[in-house]
């Protein structure tokens, strides 16, 4: 009865909903655990694309059962629009359940993401806008509303109310914001109910009996590990929790019944928003990775920061994961490069070190160490198996599997399902 949970290993947009969509063929059920629709997976299937925010990958596969855990938060509106958009392609959505105690992305928390991040001017983190942040912030001040709150008008009203007495004081008086008004947001809100009831489950229940009676559950993560709000780079972080451990709480399923932990890892690195990331490039290597990779944001279409390998951060990545298998991405997009550098350890204040260093000072003061590999310049887009790829490209992948700390069980060698060599089994 395997659980097993899909994580990033870096920061984000390595490759988890291809990696999702590839055993969604296998596994009964798909949960998204944290995170909202600041996520964005594209997913190929022969020559359609899908970009997901909210909804699991797992929706794009027939027969597999797709939840949003209670750890998820949902903006409704996006919701209804992503379910709308993918029925009117012939994807049938009817099987999605939601957690009644996920939390809903309310407009004023929408306002206070934009707002409190042109208030931090230089200091801000590069959100998505989407507002996460207030809206987990809201869950932990226990004023949040929850999809089950929208069942009972007048606890509704109540909960509205008492999240505006505070946030209302702050939208006006500090950000010079107009008041959000009670009547709009529950009105906006009630809207949902009648599409949404059905949809509505005691999904840790659901999930419990499915386990019990030996179904595969495969716990999809959003952001990764450097943006999850424990063991990520905070400040510049989201504000879920995108680890391994994160898919427990978010989801209702215990530690015990996880099985396996596949970190997705991509070839290179690369990051959205502000924040450290000490292999980030700003030469024409840089642009030449972000237009080879295509490195574009899904939610925002902003120009993702490229950088090369930094093997600490997946040796990090593994030992926060417990990674068992990690799934390589992308390994295509590094073709035709003569030397490709990777970072081994960093020089901090003059040391060398091996690990992610402990604070955030350290980390602002990591210079990369690299170690460099021998490329290669052909096409490896039709390789199926190790013993195809160039055997500099074999070597390139050997070498970060020893400096990983876990086995690399797939590589993605372009954005098409079919585009991946299978090493090892994944489930
Ligand atoms: P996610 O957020 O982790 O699901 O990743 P994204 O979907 O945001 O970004 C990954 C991008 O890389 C998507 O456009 C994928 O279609 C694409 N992709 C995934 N795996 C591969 C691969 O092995 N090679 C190439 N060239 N593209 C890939
Ligand atoms: P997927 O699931 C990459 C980044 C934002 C910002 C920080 C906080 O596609 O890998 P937030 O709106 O979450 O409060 O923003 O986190 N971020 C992501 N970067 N991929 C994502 O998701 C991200 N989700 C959030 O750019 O720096
Ligand atoms: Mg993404």
């Amino acid at each position: 009865m395997p659980a097993v949970v899909i994580v990033g290993a870096q920061w984000g947009d390595e490759g988890k909903g291809k990696a999702t969509d590839l055993l969604g063929s296998r596994v009964d059920y798909v949960v998204k655990f944290n995170g909202g629709n600041n996520a964005g997976h594209t997913v190929v299937i022969g020559e359609e694309k899908y970009a997901l925010h909210l909804l699991p990958s797992g929706i794009l596969s027939p027969g597999c059962i797709p939840i949003i855990g209670n750890g998820v938060v949902v903006d409704l509106a996006v919701l209804f629009e992503e379910i709308d958009g993918l029925e009117a392609r012939g994807i049938d959505t009817s099987r999605l359940l939601i957690s009644a105690n996920a939390h809903v992305i309310a407009d004023y928390n929408r306002t206070m993401d934009k707002v409190a991040e042109r208030f931090l001017g230089s200091r801000k983190i590069g959100t998505t806008g989407r507002g996460i942040g207030p809206t987990y912030a809201d869950k932990m001040n226990r004023i949040g509303i929850r999809i089950q709150d929208l069942f009972d008008e007048k606890i509704l009203r109540q909960k509205v109310e008492g999240a505006l007495e505070l946030k209302n004081q702050i939208l006006t008086k500090i950000y010079n914001r107009r008041a959000a008004e009670v009547d709009e947001t529950v009105a906006e809100l009630l809207t949902y109910v009648d599409r949404l009831r059905p949809m509505v489950a005691d999904t840790p229940l659901v999930l419990h009996e499915a386990l019990a009676a030996d179904k595969t559950v495969l716990l999809e993560a959003g952001q990764a590990t450097l943006l999850d709000v424990d063991h990520g780079t905070y400040p510049f972080v989201t504000s879920s929790s995108a680890t391994a451990g994160g898919a427990c709480t978010g989801s209702g399923i215990a530690p015990t019944e996880i099985s396996g932990v596949i970190g997705i890892v991509k070839a290179y690195a690369t990051r959205v928003g502000e924040g450290p990331f000490p292999t980030e490039l700003f030469d024409d290597d840089g642009e030449r990775l972000r237009q080879n990779g295509f490195e574009f944001g899904t939610t925002t279409g902003r120009p993702r920061r490229c950088g090369w390998y930094d093997a600490p951060i997946a040796r990090y990545a593994a030992r926060i994961n417990g990674v068992t298998d990690f799934v390589l991405t992308k390994l295509d997009v590094l073709t035709g490069w003569d030397k490709i550098p990777v970072c081994v350890a960093y020089e901090v204040d003059g040391e060398r070190t091996e690990e992610m260093p402990m604070t955030q000072t350290g980390f602002h003061h990591a210079k990369p160490i690299y170690e460099f590999f021998d490329g290669w310049s052909e096409d490896i887009t039709s390789a199926r198996t190790v013993a195809d790829l160039p055997s500099n490209a074999q070597s390139y992948v050997k070498a970060l599997e020893r400096m990983s700390g876990a086995r690399i069980s797939a590589i993605g060698v372009g954005p098409d399902r079919e585009e991946t060599i299978v090493v090892h089994d994944l489930l």
